[in-house]
């Protein structure tokens, strides 16, 4: 039986760079974003029926309850939830004496809480699978102990740090149940979260994280946070 992958930011750069891995691989991608665009309608002409797109925002409990209800139309197992939808703005970027502290909590909502709601909807997929595993995209930048030395980035860090968090709960309360979670710093990736300037392309960081999901897939007592290419991150 093919392989089905969940995944969040479907059309983002990694996301759907991501999904293009995974569909060369026969899986099935059940692929979920604010909308569709040129990169989703691409896959969906390439690959038909392996590839179905739904609108989901991860933010809106409502979305995120519409969106499982589809997925649970096409498929009884996950073999894969990846969490790759994420959120910058240029307030981000700002240093503490500027920065406009009330519009953290949609990235908040999006970034820390988006990956909870998703798995929360659904787990009994997840645990219907052979595979099991939760991938949780993260970043550098919710390192404490990381050698990023930023001072700014305030919300932005403190979701990826909080979703680390929360990851580590989720490892220790499912990990007799064979959940393997990952988190991963996909490495600073030229999209249009990362920018121009970026010196890794969207492609590079897909291929190796999916290799680093088969090598991972079964070690439960692994570490959690890791690179793109499995050189782990310090908390
Ligand atoms: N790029 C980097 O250098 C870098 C470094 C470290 C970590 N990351 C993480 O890597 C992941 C992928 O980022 P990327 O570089 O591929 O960025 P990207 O190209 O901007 O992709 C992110 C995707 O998430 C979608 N999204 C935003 N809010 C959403 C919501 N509420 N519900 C559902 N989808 C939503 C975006 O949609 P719209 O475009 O319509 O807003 C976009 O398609 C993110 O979690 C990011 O935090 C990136």
């Amino acid at each position: 039986m093919n392989k089905t992958v969940c995944l969040t930011g479907a059309a983002g750069g990694l996301g759907s760079s991501f999904a293009r891995v995974c569909l060369e691989e026969g899986w099935q991608v059940l692929a979920g974003d604010l909308q569709e665009n040129a990169r989703t309608e691409m896959l969906a002409r390439e690959y038909g029926e392996a590839f179905a797109f739904h609108p989901l925002d991860v933010s809106d409990p409502e979305s995120v309850r519409s969106y499982a209800d589809w997925v649970r139309a096409r498929t009884a197992q996950l073999d894969l939830l990846m969490n790759a939808a994420g959120y910058y703005t240029p307030n981000s970027n700002r240093r503490f004496e500027e920065f406009d502290i009330e519009k953290s909590m949609e990235m908040y909502s999006i970034n820390a809480l988006g990956p909870l709601r998703m798995l929360q909807q659904l787990l009994e997929l997840v645990l219907a699978s052979e595979d099991k595993v939760v991938v949780n995209i993260s970043s550098e930048a919710g390192s404490m102990a990381g050698s990023v030395k930023h001072t700014w980035r305030y919300d932005y860090g403190m979701s990826k740090a909080a979703l680390n968090l929360a990851t580590t709960i989720l490892h220790r309360q499912y990990r007799e149940k064979g959940i393997r979670f990952l988190l991963v710093h996909p490495g600073w990736m030229r999209t249009e979260m990362g920018g121009m300037r970026a010196t890794l392309e969207p492609e590079v960081s897909a291929r190796e994280i999916f290799r680093l999901i088969q090598r991972e897939k079964h070690c439960l007592d692994n570490n959690l946070f890791m690179d793109y290419n499995g050189t782990p991150r310090p908390w």
